[in-house]
């Protein structure tokens, strides 16, 4: 693919902006506070923190050189550095987590379109949180309605993808990511003074640790959308002059604080309104248009610009984080097979079309179909965001680490020298051993191989 097809990022705040884009959508709103929830609140959220830190952040810094180094998509990338190895197949199996995480997220995007329809039609006045459950339920489950908001979030994924209207993306996310963060501050505020708020927070702060470490680790690199090459093919746009390190950090920074302030919208308003905080992925659309219509309960109309606004919000974080999964996707299919770009993105686009609907169907009429206990939307987060992102990460800092030429990895994240990064010793280190053997140990422990 000639490079100009794809995006490339002319300004500093575009290369942030674009990689936080990615970063931040259904993984920080929607699944970073059910799966605290599942896992006992306070202790997961504590050890999330400690995987972004010690691994996430070094393990981005890692992805940005491959692929600001080889300047190719993902799996050409180790192609490029390592050639006739075997460390082709990390880039690989980004790709295929990369199709598989798309499959099931425009599930739930789909979802949050229904939500905007929703509110927009004024109808969450009124319900009950009673109402509220059954009417997600209702709604997952049903054979056809999902399906056509998660054709319909696909195709404007494609659009955007076949059009490339990055310009557009960019400019957008400089209104929409700040207006995003301004409703969530408002609505932490709502949540946290709604009454009987304070179990929940409660439960946000007081550890309770059991089987966390995989699932804490898991949700790390899915919303940091590492492990899968989407970095690094966004890196690839990156130009010499692009700081890896500080990018790093200031994505980790936006993503972990929309993930930490999404759980305090959405806890103290569970609590407040007796929704269990295990819920699972139907947590957010039961609780948030509860906090809408409690919070506003004197001005209907604020209720109804808050929750309309929020959704079409979600469904933009959604969408800038559809196109980073389907651009890697993509962009493999393109290069590799020779294929058009058009073609490579309707390919993309109806084979996720296709197991999207088995993982939506999969909520309801298909619910009895599981392997090893799973239902197929269950099963796609699941291997994905628990084993190959984590396993791309390994792989990523074992690349790094260790077979890399070490004056490759120095060139890039100190730009030639011309960079003082004072952690750079810390980060080789963290690549070499500790993010090796911390992921080995999760891996090893938590899925029963061996117990320590
Ligand atoms: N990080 C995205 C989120 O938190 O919603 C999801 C994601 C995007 C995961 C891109 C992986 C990826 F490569």
């Amino acid at each position: 693919m000639a490079k100009n097809d794809r995006a490339n990022f002319g300004s500093k705040l575009g290369v942030i902006l674009a990689s936080a884009g990615s970063a931040v959508g259904l993984g920080n709103i929607w699944r970073f506070p059910y799966e605290t929830g599942n896992h006992g609140g306070a202790a997961f959220i504590l050890i999330y923190l400690g995987c972004i830190l010690l691994l996430g952040l070094p393990i981005m810094i890692a992805e940005f050189l491959i692929g600001r180094r080889s300047r190719a998509n993902t799996a050409r990338a180790y192609q490029k550095l390592a050639p006739g190895t075997h460390w082709r197949w990390v880039g690989r199996m980004g790709v295929l987590a990369g199709f598989l995480i798309l499959s099931y997220y425009a599930v739930v995007a789909g979802w949050t379109l229904e939500y905007i329809f929703e509110a927009a039609t004024n109808g969450f006045a009124g319900k009950t949180s009673g109402e509220f459950i059954s009417s997600f339920q209702q709604f997952s489950s049903s054979p056809w309605r999902p399906v056509v908001w998660l054709v319909a979030f696909l195709l404007i994924t494609h659009f955007i993808i076949v059009k490339g209207v990055e310009k557009g993306i960019e400019k957008s996310s400089k209104i929409m990511m700040p207006t995003l963060f301004i409703i969530i501050l408002i609505l932490v505020v709502c949540s946290v003074t709604l009454p009987g708020a304070g179990a929940g927070i409660e439960f946000l702060l007081k550890p309770d640790f059991r089987n966390v470490f995989l699932s804490a680790m898991g949700q790390a690199f899915f919303s940091l959308s590492l492990g899968m090459g989407c970095l690094c093919t966004y890196a690839s746009y990156f130009s010499k002059e692009t700081n890896l390190t500080k990018t790093a950090f200031s994505v980790g920074i936006i993503d972990t604080f929309v993930a930490i302030l999404a759980g305090f919208i959405i806890f103290p308003a569970a609590f407040s309104v007796g929704i269990q905080p295990d819920s699972g992925p139907s947590l957010i659309f039961i609780t948030l248009p509860n906090v809408f219509q409690q919070a506003f309960s004197g001005v209907p109309i604020l209720a109804y610009i808050f929750s309309v606004m929020f959704y079409a919000l979600l469904a933009m974080a959604a969408l800038t984080s559809t196109i980073s999964l389907h651009e890697v996707v993509t962009a493999y299919l393109h290069e590799e097979f020779n294929l058009s770009r058009g073609k490579a993105a309707r390919l993309v686009t109806g084979g996720c079309v296709f197991l999207g609907i088995f993982c939506s169907l999969s909520l309801g009429v298909m619910k009895g179909f599981t392997v090893f206990g799973l239902g197929m939307f269950d099963l796609f987060d699941f291997v994905t965001a628990k084993i190959m992102l984590p396993l791309g990460g390994l792989c990523i800092s074992l690349f790094t680490g260790w077979y890399l030429d070490k004056k490759i990895v120095w060139s890039e994240i100190t730009n030639d020298g011309s960079l003082k990064v004072p952690v750079y010793k810390l980060i080789i280190f963290i690549l070499k051993y500790i993010a090796p053997i911390a992921i080995s140990l999760i891996f090893i422990n938590e899925l029963g191989l061996i117990k320590l």
